[in-house]
C-alpha cells in the first residue's frame, strides 16, 4: 500500500499504529515466535536486543519509527504493492512490485544480513532485529502484499457500525477480536497458547514444516518473496473475494476471515523463531 502518494498522510501521522498488523499481532507474533527459540535463538536475541528486553516489547517499535523524520525512509518496508488483480488472480512478482524505496521483501533481505554484519554498532544491530521482528510479522498479513485499493485502505467498510476500512480491519479489529482483547500480557498469553496448541498438537502440526521450508538465511529475499505469494495468494481465496466495499465485517466477514488471522498469525510466529533459529545457527 503506498502510504506517501495519498491525502491520508495527515491522518496517517496522527494515527500511527494504524496501518500494520496492529500491536496485538505483531506482539502475538513475538510472543510465538519466542516459545519456539533455540537456547542459541534465545541468546541470539538477547545479544542483539539486550538482556531482558522481550522480543513482544520491541515488535510494533517500526511503526512507530516509520512515522518520525528519521524513519519516514522505512515507511516503504512494511508492504509490497503486488500488481496482481484480485480476486481473480493473486501473484507477487518482485521486479514488478518492489519499487525503488524498497518492499518489505527487500527489507527482510537487507535486515537479515544488517544483523549478521558484526562491522554495525549496537545500537545498528539493535535496529536491524527489531525490523526483522516486526517485517516477519508484517508480510504474513495478506493486505501487506496486495497493491489494489491501496492495499484495502480505500476500501470503505464498517466495524460495528463505526466507519473504518479493509486493512485496519486486518490488522487491528479483527486480530483483536480473535486475541480476546487489546494489548495486555494476559491477552498475549491467551492468544499465543492457542494458537501454540495448534501449531503442535492441532491442525496445523502436518502444515508447519511447509511454513519453514525456506529457512536459510543466506537466500533470505527467496524465502521472503515466498513468504509474500502465500500471503497474497489469501487476497483471492478469502480477503477481497466479495465486494467488501460499505460491508459490516463484524458478522459473517469476521467469522470466515478468522482461520486465516490465526494461521497467518501462527505462521508469523513460527517463521519468526525458525529465522531467528536459523540466525543463531549461523553465527
Ligand atoms: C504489548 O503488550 C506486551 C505485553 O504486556 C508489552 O511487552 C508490549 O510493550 C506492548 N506493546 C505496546 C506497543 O504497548
Ligand atoms: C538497509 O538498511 C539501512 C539501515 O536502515 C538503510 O540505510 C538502507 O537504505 C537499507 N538498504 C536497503 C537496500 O533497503
Ligand atoms: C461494490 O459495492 C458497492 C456498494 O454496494 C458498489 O457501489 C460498487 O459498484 C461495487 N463494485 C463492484 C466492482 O461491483
Amino acid at each position: 500500500m503506498h502510504l506517501y502518494s495519498s491525502l491520508a498522510l495527515p491522518l496517517l501521522l496522527s494515527a500511527p499504529n494504524a496501518h500494520a498488523w496492529g500491536v496485538v499481532g505483531h506482539a502475538t507474533i513475538a510472543t510465538i515466535a519466542n516459545h519456539y527459540l533455540t537456547e542459541a535463538g534465545k541468546t541470539y536475541v538477547s545479544s542483539k536486543l539486550g538482556a531482558g528486553v522481550t522480543m513482544a516489547s520491541v515488535a510494533s517499535w517500526a511503526d512507530n519509527y516509520r512515522y518520525t523524520t528519521v524513519g519516514r525512509f522505512s515507511a516503504p518496508y512494511h508492504f509490497i504493492d503486488a500488481e496482481d488483480t484480485p480476486p481473480s488472480s493473486c501473484s507477487v512478482n518482485l521486479a514488478r512490485d518492489c519499487g525503488p524505496t524498497g518492499c518489505v521483501v527487500s527489507a527482510i533481505t537487507n535486515y537479515t544480513q544488517r544483523v549478521q554484519d558484526s562491522h554495525l554498532s549496537v545500537e545498528n544491530t539493535k535496529e536491524a532485529m527489531e525490523f526483522l521482528i516486526h517485517f516477519i510479522g508484517d508480510i504474513t498479513q495478506p493486505l501487506h502484499d496486495e497493491a489494489e485499493a491501496v492495499g484495502g485502505n480505500d476500501i470503505s467498510v464498517t466495524w460495528d457500525g463505526t466507519p473504518t476500512n479493509l486493512h485496519a480491519c486486518w490488522d487491528t479489529q479483527m486480530v483483536e477480536k480473535a486475541a480476546g482483547g487489546s494489548n495486555s500480557t494476559a491477552t498475549l498469553t491467551a492468544f499465543s497458547n492457542k494458537l501454540i496448541a495448534m501449531i503442535d498438537t492441532g491442525s496445523y502440526s502436518s502444515q508447519k514444516a511447509g511454513w519453514i521450508s525456506c529457512d536459510n538465511v543466506a537466500t533470505a529475499s527467496q524465502c521472503a518473496l515466498s513468504w509474500a505469494q502465500d500471503a497474497n495468494a489469501l487476497n483471492c481465496q478469502y480477503v477481497l473475494k466479495a465486494n467488501e466495499t460499505g460491508m459490516e465485517l463484524d458478522g459473517s466477514y469476521y467469522t470466515g476471515a478468522l482461520p486465516y488471522i490465526d494461521l497467518q498469525i501462527a505462521k508469523g510466529g513460527y517463521r519468526l523463531g525458525a529465522w531467528i533459529n536459523a540466525l543463531a545457527a549461523a553465527a
